[in-house]
């Protein structure tokens, strides 16, 4: 145990995804400090089976545990979906908060009645998913779209290569004047907004982010968890594919204008 992140709530993805969420979580929650670890030898989730991403999602938990982070966000559909669930069950005492496609508040935006929700294969495959679409989605034409190959294009970079137009163009191009709302279902997806709405005209895009920050400072109250400093927190990235380049890569999507 090195406790190296004493009081950190740790933060972790597939990969850079995550960082979408991260964003969020430092502009709610500018006090807290915030490890963020991403997955990227083992990118991307949403191709893989539910227990591949169990596992890594466990094994991940532990080694933040480990180093002392004090909450955990799971900044990523796919294992909220595939994990969530059962972390929790193992880790009572821990908070763990985890991200869902944000289909409640497109829902409930005034003039919406077709919405494009845009996710992994396997987060639109599990239960979670299906349940969330029955309660918020039954009184809307909600049109899934599983984009494989989107989170691991992401991945990479260079967003504004003509390759990651074209693959959202294979994706959702034949949506285009058919959709009012569009939920981004996976945390990687924030990163090509521009070029979704390139594609789509100026719809209203939605994820999962704030609700997520929104949930942590109320799990982080209720247990008194919250960080007694007035100042900044810190952020720290870490990663399993672990070069200064892939790090690199994290800190450019940390501060990427959208
Ligand atoms: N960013 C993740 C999500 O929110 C996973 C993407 C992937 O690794 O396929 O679903």
């Amino acid at each position: 145990m090195s406790l190296r992140y004493n009081g950190f709530v740790g933060v972790f993805d597939s990969g850079v995804g995550g960082i979408s969420v991260l964003r969020e979580l430092v502009r709610q929650l500018p006090s807290e400090s915030f490890v963020f670890f991403g997955d990227s030898a083992n990118a991307p989730y949403g191709e893989k089976s539910r227990d591949q991403v169990l596992r890594r999602s466990r094994a991940i938990v532990d080694m933040l545990l480990d180093d002392g982070c004090k909450a955990i966000v799971i900044a990523c559909n796919t294992a909220t979906s595939a994990a969530a669930a059962t972390l929790r069950a193992d880790y009572a005492h821990v908070p763990i908060i985890g991200v869902e496609p944000a289909l409640k508040p497109a829902t409930l935006a005034p003039n919406i009645e077709h919405i494009l929700v845009m996710a992994t294969p396997i987060t639109l495959r599990l239960d979670k998913y299906k349940q969330l679409a029955e309660r918020w989605g039954s009184d809307h034409d909600v049109i899934e779209v599983p984009c494989a190959g989107l989170a691991g294009r992401i991945e990479q970079g260079r967003l504004d290569a003509p390759d990651v137009d074209e693959l959202l163009e294979s994706l959702i191009g034949r949506y285009r004047g058919k959709v009012d709302a569009v939920v981004l279902g996976c945390t990687h997806y924030p990163f090509v907004a521009p070029q979704i709405k390139r594609i789509l005209g100026e719809v209203p895009l939605f994820d999962g982010a704030v609700g997520t920050a929104r949930q942590l400072e109320r799990r982080l109250a209720e247990r008194g968890l919250l960080s007694k400093s007035s100042g900044p927190g810190q952020v720290v990235f870490a990663s399993s594919k672990d070069t200064p380049e892939e790090l690199e890569l994290y800190r450019s999507f940390f501060t990427l204008p959208l």
